[in-house]
């Protein structure tokens, strides 16, 4: 596992199937834009499986800092791909709806046509391109991932609905926020039934806006004791909220396919986010 900090990385330390032997290794230990570290992790130990949860991931950020978001999420992922391939070792890597422009009218297949939008988009779909360009990588997209630690909407929520009297949020994006742990079930998933190599789609279940996000938040994080009081929660459109980064104004994605391959059970993204605050509740 590469990017052994990260939400979606902790997530799949925490669920290791009791028949796998999963190791992490954090940015410190092996940085994936480091070729010489990249190589010999994965020629030196004896790996069936490798994932990628290493990423430039500040969508911002990444508008001014084009050279290190594609650096990691370009440029060493093809590196990586190439060591996986030649070392005969499978690879899944994650990547994002943000390859996608929003324009669809319905939930984006594996197969669409990519077209991303901002600087971060354009660097996670360079990576992709390198693992499915040859032998038999995988590339995962997923979308709006939280989880009980790390950087990410729901942290961000409750914070601000604690420190503040009232809240705008952004309500004309619409996707599909998706609990880390459910990631990491979908790909151990892929690696139990050893799914072939290509593009493969896994969110939570529904549809919703940021708006929409932060109520559900709201309310079950109320009914839980981890907020005290209520705040008023008043949508706002894209352009009142500006931000450096384009995001794509629908970026629901087609999960039919792999639901109908992997043994994981996909669940509704209100029921996991309750699962989620649970989990913060016991912290
Ligand atoms: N978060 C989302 O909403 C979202 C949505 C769709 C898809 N995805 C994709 O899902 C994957 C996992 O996302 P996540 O939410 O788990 O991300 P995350 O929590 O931001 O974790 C990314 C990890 O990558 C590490 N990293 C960055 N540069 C690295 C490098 N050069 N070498 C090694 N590690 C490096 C980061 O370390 P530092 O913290 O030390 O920088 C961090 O621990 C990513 O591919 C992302 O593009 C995420």
């Amino acid at each position: 596992m590469l990017g052994g900090g990260g939400q979606v990385a902790r997530a799949i330390m925490a669920t290791v199937p009791s028949q796998h032997v999963a190791i992490a290794k954090s940015r410190g230990e092996v940085d994936i834009s480091d070729p010489a570290a990249v190589a010999g992790t994965v020629a030196h130990a004896s790996i069936d499986w490798i994932v990628n949860g290493a990423a430039f991931t500040a969508v911002d950020l990444a508008e001014d800092e084009v050279e290190s978001a594609t650096l990691i999420n370009d440029t060493a992922v093809g590196v990586l791909a190439s060591a996986a391939f030649e070392a005969g070792c499978r690879l899944v890597h994650l990547s994002t709806d943000f390859v996608f422009d929003g324009k669809s009218g319905r939930a984006y297949l594996p197969t669409d046509v990519t077209n991303p939008i901002s600087v971060y988009g354009k660097t996670k779909l360079g990576g992709e391109r390198h693992v499915v360009a040859g032998g038999d990588g995988i590339v995962l997209r997923t979308s709006w991932v939280y989880a009980s630690a790390g950087r990410n909407f729901v942290l961000t929520m409750l914070r601000l609905m604690r420190e503040r009297e009232k809240l705008n949020v952004v309500a004309d994006q619409i996707g599909t926020p998706t609990w880390a742990t459910g990631i990491a079930h979908a790909i151990w998933g892929l690696i139990d039934v050893n799914a072939p190599g290509g593009l493969y789609h896994w969110t939570d279940l529904g549809v919703a806006s940021w708006y929409d996000f932060a109520l559900a938040i709201q309310e079950e994080a109320l009914a839980r004791g981890l907020l005290a009081r209520a705040v008023p929660i008043t949508p706002i459109a894209t352009v009142d909220y500006p931000t450096k980064a384009a995001r794509p104004r629908f970026s629901v994605l087609d999960t039919r396919a792999m639901r109908a391959l992997v043994p994981a059970p996909a669940q509704h993204w209100r029921q996991n986010l309750r699962k989620m605050l649970d989990e913060l509740r016991t912290k």
